[in-house]
């Protein structure tokens, strides 16, 4: 048997594993060490040829790349994981109805709050900076 040896495995496996440029914008938002990448997902979508009327089931969704693949392709999913966290993550990146203008405010909010703890305990609080909160061109 002839076996590849022209790259170290960590390398083909790597670029395998990694997540693809235009999956960032949702499945970059944060980052689980333990997430399979979104490709992967899809092609079981394809190879299981799922449609809007299966239902998804992943008890272990962690961060969501799952339930989200399946969001983005119509198809029904229902997510579950014994991490509060990863859940909270999962609920976040499959609520797309989020009000960017209200996010705005409250972050905001929270920046001038850590900005005036910053002040009152004699911190430098310049790490706040507005540019966070600014629209997007
Ligand atoms: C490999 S990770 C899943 C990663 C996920 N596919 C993703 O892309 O983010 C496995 C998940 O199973 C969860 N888990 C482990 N035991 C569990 C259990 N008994 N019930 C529910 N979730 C569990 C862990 O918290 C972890 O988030």
């Amino acid at each position: 048997m002839q076996v590849e040896t022209s790259k170290p495995i960590q390398n083909r496996n790597g670029a395998i594993n990694s997540v693809q440029k235009d999956d960032l914008p949702i499945h970059g938002w944060y980052r689980f060490v333990l997430s399979f990448p979104p490709h992967l997902v899809r092609q079981y979508i394809t190879a299981f040829d799922l449609g809007s009327e299966d239902l998804v089931l992943d008890p272990f969704c962690g961060t969501g790349t799952t339930i989200v693949e399946a969001k983005k392709n119509s198809i029904p999913s229902i997510g579950c994981d014994a991490h509060p966290l990863v859940a909270l993550v999962s609920r976040v990146k499959t609520n797309w109805f989020l009000d960017a203008a209200k996010l705005r405010s409250a972050l905001k909010r929270i920046l001038r709050g850590a900005d005036r703890l910053a002040t009152k305990h004699s911190l430098y609080s310049r790490f706040f900076t507005a540019s966070t909160c600014q629209p997007k061109a």
